[in-house]
């Protein structure tokens, strides 16, 4: 079990494979990653046996800024007989076994890369996944109760009909949605599709128990560009007055609401209304990441808010160091006014050529 397979989206292979690399080097496990462009995952190679195991379980997944997903993995099956896949898989999944015991597992996904062309594997992958539970769970796999549980998920990953990964992952240590990608419904009342990027920002960032203290009719949020309005429609549905900054026209529905003030202004002039303690600021200003991150940074350091969800646009070539750049910045000018903080960033499924970075101070 040398391997690692990473989901992304296509077109970010070499960027997950940057990050892993960088990763796996501070925690002393070499290795290279394997990168098709455009194909939605990389498989990432340690050198040693063993050390793709170690790597799922010590590096943080919710650290990962790329991946949607990781897992390890066996050598590709391929050639598989189309009158049965089934036989191998399990018997590849009685070697990984062997060294890691993974028949108390309770769950097992049948998974495709995010592309156009793994679309037509989804149907095959969802027909799959039946005959395949029930071969494992009459080897006695699948079978564990709630409190048997190894915390392990099964993952049967297709890259064509008859060509897959076998592997698992660890439950406390990757992303719980089939193929990494959360399945969120657009409300039909939002201005613009925008908003499922900041939905999916806080029930990535938010713990679910924490959503409701964190967010409240008590709160006051700055949008930055806010306009049409997607991000504002989610942080008034959860009670926030917001001040809406922008120079185009806000959705008419959100002024219904008489829970925002529209401020036809710069974002980057902006300053919080005097007197009025801000909780949320949230921006998704098309600009270069670096005058994004110095806003974000001031609005911390002067204590102008402490909580914030905000976009940083990637459309330059060299993305990963671009995002790293920025999140150094960020850090040492939080860290230079001593202020104690979490920040995480994360290519979301809704991002497409940018991230998102959520920071608290604590
Ligand atoms: C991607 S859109 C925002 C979409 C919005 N988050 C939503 O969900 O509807 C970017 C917005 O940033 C605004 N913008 C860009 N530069 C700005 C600036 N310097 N000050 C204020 N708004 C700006 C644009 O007018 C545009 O409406």
């Amino acid at each position: 079990m040398n391997k690692l397979a990473l989901y992304c989206r296509p077109g970010f292979e070499k960027e997950v494979a940057a990050e892993m690399t960088d990763r796996a080097t501070n925690l002393g496990i070499f290795g290279f990653a394997r990168v098709q462009e455009n194909s939605g995952y990389v498989i990432f190679e340690c050198y040693q046996p063993n050390e793709a195991d170690r790597l799922a379980r010590e590096i943080p997944f919710h650290q990962l800024i790329f991946a949607r997903q990781m897992l390890v993995v066996s050598n590709l099956l391929e050639n598989l007989d189309p009158a049965d896949r089934i036989s191998p898989i399990i018997s590849e999944f009685e070697t990984l076994s062997e060294q890691v015991n993974l028949k108390q597992s309770n769950m097992i996904l049948v998974e495709m890369a995010d592309t156009n062309e793994s679309k037509e594997l989804s149907a095959f992958c969802r027909k799959f996944t039946v005959p395949l539970r029930q071969a494992l769970k009459k080897k006695g796999w699948l079978m564990a109760n709630e409190s048997q549980k190894c915390g392990l998920f099964l993952h049967c990953f297709f890259v064509k009909p008859n060509c897959c990964y076998i592997g698992y992952s660890y439950t406390n240590n990757h992303s719980e949605h089939f193929m990494g990608i959360p399945r969120l419904k657009f409300p039909s009342d939002a201005p613009s599709r925008s908003t499922l990027k900041l939905e999916e920002a806080i029930l990535t960032f938010i713990p679910r128990k924490e959503e409701e203290k964190r967010f409240n009719e008590n709160m006051i949020g700055v949008d930055l560009g806010a306009c049409p309005g997607g991000w504002t429609y989610q942080l008034v549905k959860r009670g926030l007055f917001v001040y809406a900054v922008d120079h185009g026209k806000m959705a008419e529905s959100l002024h219904e609401t008489g829970r925002i003030e529209h401020c036809a202004e710069d974002g980057f002039k902006f300053q919080p209304p005097k007197r009025k303690k801000v909780d949320w600021l949230v921006c998704d200003m098309v600009e270069q990441p670096s005058r994004i991150t110095n806003l974000i940074g001031k609005w911390l350091v002067e204590g102008w808010c402490r909580e914030t969800i905000f976009n940083l646009k990637l459309p330059m070539k060299k993305r990963y160091q671009e995002v790293m750049q920025c999140l150094e910045n960020l850090t040492s000018m939080l860290n230079k006014q001593k202020l104690t903080f979490e920040i995480q960033a994360k290519h979301l499924y809704h991002d497409r050529e940018e991230i998102t970075v959520h920071i608290v101070i604590k």
